[in-house]
């Protein structure tokens, strides 16, 4: 059975739209450390941050709480930057997840460019793994993205389903055709799956039928659902302080 890794940004995400300029405040919430063991309690295998270099959502000293305080592994998600390899290669994740990263983009748009990256990637890939880590790359489910992510010396691949997710009538079946295809073609190149991106209550479950998938990462949905259910228990909690008086 696939694991599912949880993606904790938009916990931070909610925190920095009230703290971006004194996150360290002692009122500063939700924080998304306590997110992820929140989620590492409700089964969760893993836990994603994506340490963006704006620092929109997830600051440094999250990367570094999360590594102190989850049981379960983390998964760093970084574009390709020399700031951001330091900071991996300082914290060491269990898990590198590399994608592409424009600072315009509300999140990660495409996947990573393999075919036209190799002497970019390759040494960073060596570098990562040189120290222990796992590297997983975040491509869109291509035959070329694959046969190039193959010739990398990556772990991983995290088959971007971002498409399939945003696919309505007789795209969907067509998108996720793709998807096993490529997860196939991965598997074939000695390749290990994971998937994920924009993957909620509704579309997740046909993914599960992608060969060889180990684990999906999810995040927005997740995130959303708990602010949905959440709500009345923490509406009822001020009404009661309030009636206490
Ligand atoms: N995997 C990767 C590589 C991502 O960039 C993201 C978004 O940060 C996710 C998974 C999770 O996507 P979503 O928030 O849409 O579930």
């Amino acid at each position: 059975m696939p694991s599912l890794g949880v993606n904790i940004d938009h916990v931070a995400t909610i925190r920095q739209a009230r703290y971006r300029e004194d996150f360290e405040n002692h009122n500063a919430e939700p924080d998304p450390v306590v997110a992820a063991l929140m989620a590492e309690k409700a089964g969760a295998r893993g836990i994603t941050a994506h340490l963006r270099e704006d620092r929109r959502h997830i600051q440094d000293r999250d990367i570094l709480r999360l590594r102190e305080r989850i049981a379960t592994k983390l998964n760093l998600e970084m574009g390709v930057t020399e700031e951001i390899v330091q900071i991996a290669l300082e914290i060491l994740p269990d898990d590198v997840c590399l994608v592409p990263e424009n600072r315009r983009e509300v999140t990660t748009e495409g996947g990573l460019d393999c075919v036209g990256n190799q002497t970019i990637l390759r040494p960073v890939i060596a570098r990562l793994r040189g120290r222990g880590i796992r590297v997983s790359l975040f491509i869109d489910p291509d035959e070329d993205q694959i046969e190039s992510a193959a010739k990398l010396d990556a772990e991983f691949v995290e088959l971007h389903t971002g498409t399939y997710a945003n696919a309505l009538g007789e795209n969907v079946e067509r998108e996720l055709a793709r998807l096993k295809g490529a997860a196939r073609l991965a598997g074939e190149r000695g390749l290990r799956v994971n998937a994920g991106h924009g993957l909620n209550y509704r579309n997740t479950t046909p993914i599960l039928q992608l060969p060889g998938l180990e684990e999906l990462n999810i995040g927005h949905a997740i995130v959303s659902r708990a602010v949905v259910v959440g709500l009345e228990q923490a509406v009822r909690e001020m009404c009661a302080l309030i009636a206490k008086g």
